[in-house]
């Protein structure tokens, strides 16, 4: 016989349809696949007169989120209005009402989770997060399950759709960055507020989540170093395609002498590597661990019926192990980990210097790298406009974050030679020959 399972959801905007017409269309298929009936009881959103394209049976919505809160027949509570309050308020008092809870609310986990995980821990309830991390793609239960025996070494992800179809359009018609923007939110995909994916916000909640799972680390979304997409410009791009890269807005954590980097920015990347092929809202993660080797997930990172897919995923999941197999989240082992600094880090870095054009420049320029034990593996210099600004872009091979910080600094006081402050993205893979 099947077990059946009541189910709440808070939040009737594109995930909640997407999770309500899941349910009602594919339920019969998941109580045959699990045993498991999900009875859809109650969904509550302050418009229940706005048709979704889904057929609701009547007297499942309401405008009280309290009446399932605080109906006793209610296991699972579903919060998908997003943001800090009131779905916080409404998270801790159905877990203190005994319900479980699913959410696709990133930023609140990032930002307040501590509180809500401990809480559902005192009172052993679930907290489902599938959905709040690269929507449909299954990466949390990959963490959590699928490489459980492993020591994940690092996570290159792209998880953040909007900025990534920004920069799959800036990279393929030459656009500038504003108008992509423009487009971009015209269609849907960006937040509420765009500054979460420009701004690598919305990305480092969910590299927050994935790195707490991972590591067992506290939540440290305080700690990631964060820098967006806005001051990429198409020529960045076009020079980065010259010698051979792709840039991306990563999500990148890795273990390093026992030492964490978690860090959030715009990033070369080769362009043969599996994950620059990974264009417009397209998310992907790829993730090495110690026993399976690299491994990649790839997918849609939003939209209602993908990130249905993991909120239902989610519900199953606990009402498959109601009062028996509460899983602990945070600081499940961690080995003492720090947070790197990103003052720490060491990569490789491609340089765009704004220098007069004139002899002299390039070995001045060269001879600070130099003395910041800063070593070139190639130099472009297209434009010649004698003594006007030009740009002169330089790729450096493994250098620490802390010597390319004083070198820019000091280069950039450099009279007679630089004529605009110098900027530097990110190189990840193999050292460029
Ligand atoms: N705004 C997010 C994105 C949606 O662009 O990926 C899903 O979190």
């Amino acid at each position: 016989m099947s077990k059946a399972v009541n189910v709440g959801i808070i939040g009737f905007g594109t995930v909640g349809s997407g999770t309500a017409r899941i349910l009602l269309q594919n339920g019969a298929l998941i109580e045959r696949r699990t045993g498991i009936k999900i009875n859809l009881k109650k969904i509550a959103d302050l418009d229940i007169d706005r048709t979704r394209g889904v057929a609701i049976p009547q007297g499942v919505l309401t405008t009280d989120a309290y009446e399932l809160i605080n109906d006793p027949e209610i296991d699972i509570v579903v919060e998908l209005i997003g943001g800090i309050e009131p779905a916080k308020r409404f998270m801790l008092d159905a877990l203190k009402q005994g319900k479980h809870v699913v959410t696709a609310n990133k930023a609140l986990l990032a930002t307040h989770g501590t509180e809500i995980f401990e809480e559902a821990q005192a009172r052993q309830k679930n907290i489902g997060f599938e959905a709040a991390v690269a929507g449909g793609i299954p990466i949390i239960r990959v963490m959590r399950e699928g490489l459980a025996a492993n020591n994940i070494m690092s996570i290159y992800g792209i998880i953040n759709g909007t900025s990534n179809y920004i920069l799959t359009r800036m990279t393929r018609e030459g656009a500038p960055f504003d108008a992509v923007l423009q487009d971009a939110q015209r269609l849907g995909y960006a937040e509420a507020d765009p500054t979460f994916d420009i701004e690598g916000i919305d990305t480092a909640h969910k590299l927050t989540l994935l790195a707490s799972l991972s590591y067992g680390i506290p939540l440290s979304f305080d700690k990631v170093y964060k820098e967006g997409i806005t001051g990429i410009t198409p020529e960045d791009i076009a020079y980065a395609s010259e010698l051979g890269y792709k840039i991306k807005l990563l999500a990148i954590a890795k273990v390093i002498d026992s030492a964490i980097e978690l860090r959030v920015h715009p990033t070369m990347l080769p362009e043969d590597n599996l994950i620059s092929k990974v264009d417009d809202v397209l998310n992907a993660v790829y993730v090495v661990g110690d026993a399976v080797g690299e491994t990649m997930y790839y997918g849609r990172g939003a939209g209602d019926m993908p990130t249905g897919s993991a909120v239902v995923s989610d519900i199953i999941d606990i009402a498959g192990s109601v009062g028996c197999r509460y899983r602990q989240f945070l600081q499940a082992g961690s080995d003492g980990y720090k947070i790197k600094d990103i003052s720490d880090i060491e990569t490789m870095y491609y340089f765009r210097f704004t220098v007069l054009d004139k002899p002299g420049v390039l070995s001045k320029i060269s001879g600070v790298l130099g003395t910041h034990n800063i070593s070139i593996s190639a130099v472009i210099q297209k434009e010649r406009r004698e003594g006007e600004a030009v740009p002169l872009v330089v790729l450096t091979h493994r250098a620490k974050e802390r010597d390319i910080l004083n070198a820019v600094k000091e280069i950039d006081q450099l009279q007679q030679v630089v004529a605009a402050k110098t900027k530097f993205i990110r190189v990840e893979g193999k050292e460029y020959n």
